[in-house]
């Protein structure tokens, strides 16, 4: 399976883009692809730059979610929800209104966040925004990640062992589902 993975945040030490790398090196145990997406280039949506001919940086966004059988999201929590560069990617993946290539497509959703939470706050009003794009999001085990300035070794490794087997059972998870939503 080739699944677009896209993290929320764009620091270039965020913990969600490390999440995404463990989830990613666990996807590939499992024989799947989780191939991460940069969203940083991305302009601010306009539907006038929405036509037929459509910014470089929006038709590579495109084109991996055309292929691609899966979306895999790690985000961060702004303010008790998203981050804006994370709902600009899929304003702009989710046009035309509910025939986008957002639809129905399975969608894993992970957070790390510094505060105890784990960013659950993010979770619920990502699933919100996903609901609109008609995507349907893995439902069980959640996975979030808090503290997550503890759960990193010093490469950038998942070294909390616990953090890191429920996210290795989460993306286990997320795959079979993901195949049968296919
Ligand atoms: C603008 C802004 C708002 C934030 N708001 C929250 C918040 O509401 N809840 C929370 O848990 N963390 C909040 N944080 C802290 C982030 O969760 C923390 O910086 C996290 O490490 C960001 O993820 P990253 O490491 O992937 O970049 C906020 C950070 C920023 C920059």
């Amino acid at each position: 399976m080739n699944i677009v993975a896209i993290s929320g945040s764009l620091r270039s030490a965020s913990w969600n883009t490390l999440l995404l790398k463990a989830a990613a090196k666990a996807a590939k145990a499992e024989g799947a692809e989780l191939n991460l997406l940069d969203i940083g280039e991305l302009p601010l949506y306009n539907s006038d730059l929405d036509g037929e001919v459509k910014p470089a940086a929006v038709s590579r966004l495109l084109a991996a979610l055309a292929q691609a059988d899966g979306l895999f999201i790690a985000t961060p929590e702004y303010n008790y929800s998203i981050p804006g560069v994370l709902k600009n990617a899929l304003d702009w993946a989710s046009r035309p209104a509910y025939q986008s290539l957002l639809v129905g497509k399975p969608c894993g959703l992970i957070s790390a966040s510094m505060s105890p939470l784990g960013g659950a706050r993010a979770q619920v009003h990502l699933r919100e925004v996903l609901a609109a794009t008609l995507t349907p999001v893995y439902l069980a085990p959640d996975y979030l990640l808090p503290l997550a300035q503890n759960a990193f070794d010093g490469a950038g490794a998942l070294s909390d062992a616990k953090a890191l087997e429920r996210l290795q059972r989460y993306v286990k998870g997320y795959l079979a589902w993901a195949k049968k939503c296919s």
